[in-house]
């Protein structure tokens, strides 16, 4: 049995102690994926952002707010796992300041000036030894070349093209490519269904090879 990480839900970055930059995920898709693999005995770690839904019990939460403590959780936790699936949606800009006091209307428009957060699937893949690493991307346009700059740069085994439409719903389609951007599979139906799915596909092809590496 494998020991899988799972990030899931949306991160918030705050621009005072009340207001927050953040987007509509709802954590589902992460919540199928960790049913998925405790169903099959698998131990499972989610560190989430804050979310409306339930984990499954036998899944180990770890609740996070913003991009940088899901990084900083994720890299102390994934030198344990046999792999990662990223299916948070962390939010990927921060105020460059966060102002210690809520910020009063001025009646003048208010600037703000955002800098990039950390990419966190990209940080475990350059930490990666023996381990997989699985990534969602959504793209609106020209997705297999976008998914493979991104297969490249997070250092992807597998990743899950999705279209926005997925945002907040209970269905998705997907096209899955392998670390060479080769369509391996295309799926359509509920997100417990692709979670299902991808497992046996991870069960497949890259559990066998961390196994293998591990000496097992
Ligand atoms: O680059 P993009 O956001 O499209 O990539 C999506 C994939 O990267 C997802 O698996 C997501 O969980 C992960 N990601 C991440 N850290 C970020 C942004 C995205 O791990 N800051």
């Amino acid at each position: 049995m494998a020991t899988v990480l799972i990030t899931s839900g949306p991160t918030r970055e705050f621009l005072d102690p009340v207001r927050f930059l953040s987007n509509a995920s709802s954590g589902r898709m992460g919540r199928a994926l960790a049913e998925a693999f405790c169903t099959a005995g698998h131990r499972v770690i989610v560190v989430s952002g804050p979310v409306a839904i339930d984990y499954p019990p036998q899944a180990e939460i770890v609740s996070v707010v913003t991009t940088e403590e899901m990084l900083k959780a994720c890299q102390s936790i994934f030198p344990d796992c046999d792999g990662v699936i990223g299916a948070a949606a962390p939010c990927d800009f921060r105020p460059e300041q966060m102002a210690t006091r809520k910020i009063v209307k001025s009646g003048t428009p208010l600037t703000l000036r955002l800098v990039e957060t950390p990419d966190i699937l990209a940080s475990l893949g350059m930490m990666k030894r023996h381990q997989w690493i699985v990534g969602f991307a959504l793209e609106t346009h020209n997705a297999r070349q976008h998914a493979l700059e991104k297969i490249q740069k997070k250092r992807c085994d597998l990743m899950v093209v999705n279209r926005p439409s997925a945002i907040g719903s209970d269905c998705s389609s997907v096209e899955v490519l392998d670390s060479e951007g080769t369509c391996l599979a295309e799926w359509t139906g509920t997100k417990t269904d692709i979670a299902l799915r991808l497992r046996e596909l991870i069960e497949q092809k890259l559990l066998k090879l961390s196994n293998s590496v591990g000496g097992g």
